[in-house]
């Protein structure tokens, strides 16, 4: 049996480390922050990593406590423009910067977590 991304990076400490550093910055973005949860920075990290964790094949957690992802659908209310994409995805090189994974399997995740941040693009700011 082939490991999963989740075992090869280190499971779940790993993610916890990502979504930290992650949220460490989307506070420090003046577009992003306001649209998280002010009060609720650790529930907003725990259905993260919860998600990213079963994403690449750990803990169902994540499905279990908030059913099917339906990420698009649960972004709507979030006014995501190029902007806040490019900004959300540089939040994440700085976190995948700190954690540091094998090249391998950074490029693994860069190239997931840009597919899916143009997935949720749901504002077009010429209109
Ligand atoms: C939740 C913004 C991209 C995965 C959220 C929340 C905001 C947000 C404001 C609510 C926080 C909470 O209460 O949990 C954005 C913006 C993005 C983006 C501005 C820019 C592209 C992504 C991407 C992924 C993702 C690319 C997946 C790789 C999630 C998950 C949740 C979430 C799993 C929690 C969903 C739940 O309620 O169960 N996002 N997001 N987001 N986001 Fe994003």
């Amino acid at each position: 049996m082939t490991q999963t991304l989740h075992d090869a990076v280190g499971g779940s400490p790993f993610f916890a480390r990502l979504v930290h550093e992650f949220y460490e910055r989307v506070w420090q973005d003046d577009v992003l922050r306001p649209m998280y949860p002010q009060d609720d920075r650790a529930g907003a990290e725990d259905r993260f990593r919860m998600f990213l964790e079963q994403y690449w094949g750990g803990s169902t957690a994540y499905s279990e406590q908030r059913g099917h992802p339906r990420l698009r659908m649960r972004h709507a209310p979030f006014p995501v423009d190029p902007d806040a994409r490019e900004r959300w995805l540089a939040c994440m090189r700085g976190a995948l910067d700190v954690v540091d994974p094998a090249p391998l399997h950074r490029a693994e995740l860069d190239d997931y977590f840009e597919r899916a941040a143009t997935a949720m693009l749901n504002r077009n700011p010429l209109i």
